[in-house]
């Protein structure tokens, strides 16, 4: 099995030294677009073969997608990250042209591969994936619930003192720092509420970390995240490629689930060879219901803005 990665920075570095060490596939190829770059961080991987055990064999490629040919999985990061202080929206004027693209040239070689959304704006960058490449819905998945919904667990468990693998959470809807909805009433320790450990207060503080967790790190480290996100993309593609059957938060296009209809937006999704295939209904309360239909017209005001851009 051959899959993808297009994008060599630090976030697809990251997901592809994933993929290589659980060895999810028997060929990666890391495409990007600056000379040498996917070359030399393919050779850099595979000197860590020997070292970490994976048979994986990892090649590079400046910008010839002919390499990719195949593929049953392609993972997209490429597009320029946020820098302090800046939101994920304000990246869709250079980002849109770029997923547009590299779309295009993932299918043009790999017609049936599966595509990974990781670039900012997700939920937008997701939507005019689907739209530009007109595949079946199920082909295109955002992977921003799998990360949000790791950062939560790791808040929570933070609060909790406890292993995040001990605690089950999900965060719906969008994929930014206002748009995103941790769920925190459904969240468990163990199949118990949370709120029988937690007081409101904290919770509170622990769904606002959460929603800010992306800015919190950028504004540490000076540019975007990349372990967490480089790690959630590759756990989207070890479901797919082993066919799992996994219940995962992802940015996938609603008919009418929800409540919401033309839009790629968070919601747990069963995860498998086919890509996606279920919208799962946790059934909302009022209050979480009113906070998805204002994400959702959060996400749909930023995709009205692709039809601004000459892409
Ligand atoms: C983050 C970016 C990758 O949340 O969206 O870190």
């Amino acid at each position: 099995m051959k899959v993808t990665v297009v994008g060599a920075g630090a976030v697809g570095a990251t997901c592809a030294d994933n993929i290589a060490r659980k060895q999810l596939c028997d060929e990666l190829v890391i495409v990007d677009i600056k000379e040498g770059v996917a070359e030399g961080k393919a050779m850099d991987l595979m000197q860590t073969a020997q070292i970490e055990g994976f048979d994986t064999r990892i090649i590079g490629s400046t910008n010839d997608y002919e390499k990719t040919a195949g593929s049953t999985v392609a993972v997209i990061t490429s597009g320029i990250p946020r820098k302090p202080g800046m939101t994920r929206e304000e990246l869709i004027g250079i980002n849109a042209g770029i997923v547009k693209s590299v779309t295009e040239n993932i299918l043009k070689y790999s017609p049936d591969a599966i595509i990974v959304v990781i670039s900012n704006p997700m939920d937008t960058m997701s939507y005019l994936a689907l739209k530009s490449s007109k595949l079946p819905k199920n082909r295109i998945i955002g992977m921003g619930g799998i990360l949000d919904s790791s950062r939560f667990r790791y808040f929570l468990s933070q609060a909790m003192k406890c292993s995040p693998n001990d605690i089950q959470a999900m965060v719906i809807g969008g994929h930014g720092d206002t748009t995103m909805i941790p769920l925190t009433r459904l969240a468990t320790y163990m199949g118990t509420p949370v709120s029988n450990y937690l007081d409101a207060e904290t919770l509170k503080k622990v769904a606002a970390d959460t929603m800010v967790g992306g800015a919190t790190l950028t504004k540490l480290l000076g540019t975007s995240a990349w372990y967490a996100p480089g790690a959630s993309g590759a756990s989207l593609l070890e479901a797919i490629v082993r066919d799992e059957n996994r219940l995962m938060p992802c940015c996938v296009m609603l008919d009418g689930e929800y409540g919401q209809s033309d839009i790629c937006i968070g919601v747990p999704v069963h995860i498998g060879k086919n890509g996606w295939s279920k919208v799962v209904d946790v059934n909302l309360n009022d209050e979480e219901k009113a906070q998805f239909a204002k994400s959702a017209e959060a996400v749909r005001n930023m995709n009205h803005v692709l039809s601004t851009l000459n892409i």
